[in-house]
């Protein structure tokens, strides 16, 4: 029988935190988050400000190094940055060898991975600050085009290589919508909304993929292989895979007839596993500052590309409402948080189901990068949880042919 006594003679004491609800595993000067209050701050800077006001790359500078970049030192990491989006040609041997069927997120995974071998370097724990400044823009430079080759890879159209004269936001969504016969011709509204979405989804504190690039990193993994675990965290559906989740459910509903009632009643029903997909947060229990933001770009996207008649954004609206209403949610402070008006804005721009966790992964990327830079700085020890043992004590092993 469990002993607990027994137990602790054996292992002392720990403590006892299943899904690190309250450990603080690190000491970081990266994002300043409320969850009572609803605030949230880039190195102190509020997100509504940033959102705003600021560019992704600029974000991506100021939560990398620390201070909002001068015109002089953001033209030469943007410059640095337009320099480095190609990736090395046997990466599109990669890309052809997955099935079309594959998901762009394991595609993201591994080839975010495979820069390990393309750039071995890499992988020592050695750096000096240029070579790991090097690493750093190589990856931001590289995803967009990586995430948009491996969604024409998941449709079989032909790779479309970047384009140095568009911004970081409109490059991205040229690679992933032009054709070698037809050029795409970038939204500016397209490019503000996307441009929002990705300084909201830039870091947030340790969450799950970030914790993951913390740990991983804390065993001197590099940089690549860090960011591949994280992307891989990220997908799980009760985290940024919740974005394509909550379309796929918003579908569902239209398809069942449209009846949101029933499928609040079942997100209510605690014999059914069925959950609301893009409500409740593990953090924000009054709402969620960035869904606030979003709320309104994603109105104005609706507006601009016509499209505020859509089912789905009725079906959207009333689920929202029962949430603000219904006593269930209330009590249990289930607001919709991003990935509920993320979701529906990237549909509405055109971006395909699959990619959503995808656009998430790259807008998250200067986050993971800032804190993987901030625990090899602070020279973290290795992350190694305890736990509480739970199974036989001791027991004698026995012949196989002799169990019964
Ligand atoms: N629908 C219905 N009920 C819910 C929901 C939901 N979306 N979320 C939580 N609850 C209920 C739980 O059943 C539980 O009820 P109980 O107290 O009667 O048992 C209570 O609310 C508390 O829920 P927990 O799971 O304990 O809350 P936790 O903080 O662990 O989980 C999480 C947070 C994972 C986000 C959860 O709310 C959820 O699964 N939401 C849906 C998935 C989602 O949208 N994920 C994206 C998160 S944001 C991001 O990653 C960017």
């Amino acid at each position: 029988a469990f002993d607990i006594g027994k137990l602790r003679d054996q292992t002392g004491y720990v403590t006892y935190d299943p899904g690190y609800k309250n450990t603080g595993a690190t000491k970081s000067a990266i994002t300043f988050l409320d969850g009572e209050e609803g605030i949230l701050r880039y190195r102190g800077y509020p997100i509504e400000q940033l959102a705003e006001k600021a560019s992704f790359l600029e974000v991506a500078y100021l939560l990398i190094n620390g201070s909002l970049p001068t015109q002089t030192e953001f033209d030469a990491f943007r410059y640095e940055i337009t320099q480095h989006s190609l990736v090395h040609e046997d990466i599109r041997k990669i890309l052809d060898g997955f099935p079309s069927s594959a998901h762009p997120m394991g595609i993201l995974a591994s080839i975010v991975c495979s820069l390990t071998a393309f750039y071995p370097k890499s992988i020592s724990p050695e750096l000096n600050k240029d070579e790991l400044n090097l690493n750093i823009v190589r990856l931001i430079a590289k995803l967009p085009t990586i995430a948009a080759w491996s969604y024409k890879n998941s449709v079989g159209h032909p790779y479309v290589y970047p384009r140095n004269d568009l911004d970081y936001t409109a490059n991205f969504l040229y690679m992933m919508f032009s054709f070698p016969t037809e050029k795409y011709e970038v939204n500016p509204v397209v490019v503000s909304a996307l441009n929002k979405l990705l300084i909201l989804h830039a870091d947030h504190e340790q969450n799950c993929s970030t914790s993951t690039v913390r740990l991983v990193g804390s065993a001197n993994a590099s940089l690549y292989g860090s960011v591949s675990a994280g992307i891989n965290a990220l997908w799980g559906p009760l985290h940024g895979g919740a974005n394509q989740e909550v379309i796929e459910m918003l579908e569902a509903i239209e398809q069942d007839g449209g009846d949101t009632s029933k499928f609040i009643n079942k997100a209510k029903d605690k014999n059914d596993s069925f959950r609301l997909m893009g409500f409740g947060h593990r953090v924000y229990k009054n709402f969620d500052p960035r869904a606030k933001i979003i709320k309104v770009a994603a109105d104005e996207v609706l507006q601009a590309l016509g499209m505020q008649d859509s089912p789905l954004l009725k079906i959207a609206q009333e689920l929202e409402q029962a949430a603000l209403t219904d006593q269930y949610f209330v009590e249990r402070k289930l607001y919709p948080n991003v990935d509920f008006y993320s979701g529906i804005i990237y549909k509405a721009l055109g971006i395909p189901t699959e990619m959503f966790t995808v656009m998430f992964a790259v807008g998250r990327l200067p986050g993971w990068i800032a804190q993987w830079k901030e625990l090899r700085e602070n020279k973290e020890p290795i992350g190694r949880p305890r736990q509480i043992y739970v199974g036989e004590l001791e027991r004698d092993y026995t012949a196989i042919g002799e169990r019964a």
